[in-house]
């Protein structure tokens, strides 16, 4: 079993251990969902010379938009442009900002998800092993070269849309 296979599984057996009433993480205030430039997002500090990092999405038609970076960067605010919907602006409250990583290897390099993200993951559209929400993922060294898929289609289910009123 692949170390994505095993995530998938640890993931969803703390899924049906968790208790349905377990309180949420919540940023207050909430980061509201911005129409700014790409510009103006996740490159307001340019990377500094030898510290440039790529990463490359990969559209819902297949084409290709690489992006150079700075360590830090995530991946909803560098998709800024892009069908990257972010509709809880970058708060892990929905899915829509998902992607799929390319390549496992690189997956594996990541930081594991923590359980809000596995949870608003749990929602996402079209869920691989290497799926990940591009709000949660961060740009770094290890993860220079990086490719991931925008999914065909995105489920916009809000954390709020769950709450009781
Ligand atoms: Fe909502 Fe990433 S933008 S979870």
């Amino acid at each position: 079993m692949s170390v994505a296979a095993s995530r998938c599984a640890a993931r969803l057996i703390q899924r049906s251990l968790r208790s349905p009433s377990r309180p949420r993480r919540r940023l207050d205030p909430p980061r509201p969902f911005s129409s700014s430039s790409s510009l103006l997002h996740g490159h307001l500090d340019p990377p500094k010379p030898g510290e440039e990092r790529k990463v490359t999405f990969v559209d819902k038609e297949g084409d290709e938009h690489t992006f150079v970076v700075a360590d830090g960067d995530n991946l909803l605010d560098i998709a800024n442009d892009l069908e990257m919907e972010g509709a809880c602006g970058g708060s892990c409250a929905c899915s829509t900002c998902h992607v799929i990583v390319s390549d496992p290897d690189m997956f594996d390099k990541m930081e594991e998800p923590d359980d809000d993200e596995n949870d608003m993951l749990d929602l996402a559209f079209g869920l691989t092993e290497t799926s990940r929400l591009g709000c949660q993922v961060k740009m770094s060294k290890e993860l220079d070269g990086l490719v991931v898929k925008l999914p065909t289609m995105t489920r916009n289910l809000q954390a709020s849309d769950f709450a009781k009123r």
